[in-house]
């Protein structure tokens, strides 16, 4: 039986990548599977808490008892997020959001030029996490730092700067953790300089270890 360690609580969760535009029948994106997000919305579900996901494209199984927004593109994620803000407790970042997109979307296919290359211009992406971050008020703000180099460094200094309460670095560099697989390879790094190693391990346990320090950290005295 699970704790029900998070009843009362509302937690968001986001998961998945984001697809940008490029005509009708292109799009950037990256590897994100969803796999993480939704073990961590399946998990939080099974603790009690009502549980809002906002994804992006996947193959996954809508998880039962849980609210399913999707969404295709970083705007629409961010739209869906603030949206729900008020209602929660808790925001899970888990979702891989493209920082840049096509700065036009062609209304037609894009045809092939004679020339050898065609050069696309990008655009930033709203980065919806440093959002939630300036206006934090009191939830638990979670955020996950895919990185390839520099794991710690580049994790805490998004930490720092999105004013988060718990990061969740992510070595993408291995081939069995990160995007696409079933096991994750974890550093959890928290806001007062402290951090813990995770084992390489499923997924669904990922979640959970993640959860025990989130209900640590909403209710100290437990
Ligand atoms: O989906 P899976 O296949 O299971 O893979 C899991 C995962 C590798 C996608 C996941 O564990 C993970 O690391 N997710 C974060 C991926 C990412 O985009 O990291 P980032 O370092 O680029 O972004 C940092 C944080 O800011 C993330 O919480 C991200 O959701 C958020 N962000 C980033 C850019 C942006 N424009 N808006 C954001 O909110």
């Amino acid at each position: 039986l699970s704790p029900q360690d998070l009843a009362g609580e509302t937690v968001l969760v986001t998961a998945g990548p984001t697809r940008e535009e490029l005509d009708p029948v292109r799009y950037l994106s990256n590897y994100s599977s969803g796999k993480m997000g939704y073990a961590i919305a399946r998990a939080a579900r099974r603790r009690g808490a009502r549980v809002i996901l906002v994804s992006g494209p996947t193959a996954l199984a809508a998880p039962v008892g849980i609210e399913l927004v999707p969404v295709t593109s970083a705007r629409q994620m961010r739209e869906a997020v603030l949206q729900r803000l008020e209602e929660a407790t808790v925001v899970i970042k888990a979702a891989a959001v493209a920082d840049y997109r096509p700065a036009m979307r062609a209304e037609q296919k894009i045809k092939k030029g004679l020339e050898g290359s065609l050069i696309l211009p990008l655009e930033k992406n709203p980065d919806i996490l440093a959002e939630l971050g300036s206006r934090k008020g009191n939830r638990l703000l979670v955020g996950f730092a895919a990185e390839t180099a520099d794991l710690l460094e580049n994790a805490r200094k998004k930490l720092t700067e999105k004013n988060l309460d718990l990061i969740v670095a992510n070595d993408v560099s291995r081939s069995d953790a990160g995007f696409d697989v079933d096991t994750n390879a974890v550093r959890l790094l928290y806001r007062d300089g402290s951090g813990e190693e995770l084992p390489l391990l499923g997924k669904d346990e990922v979640a959970d270890q993640l959860l025990d320090r989130i209900a640590r950290l909403l209710k100290p005295s437990l």
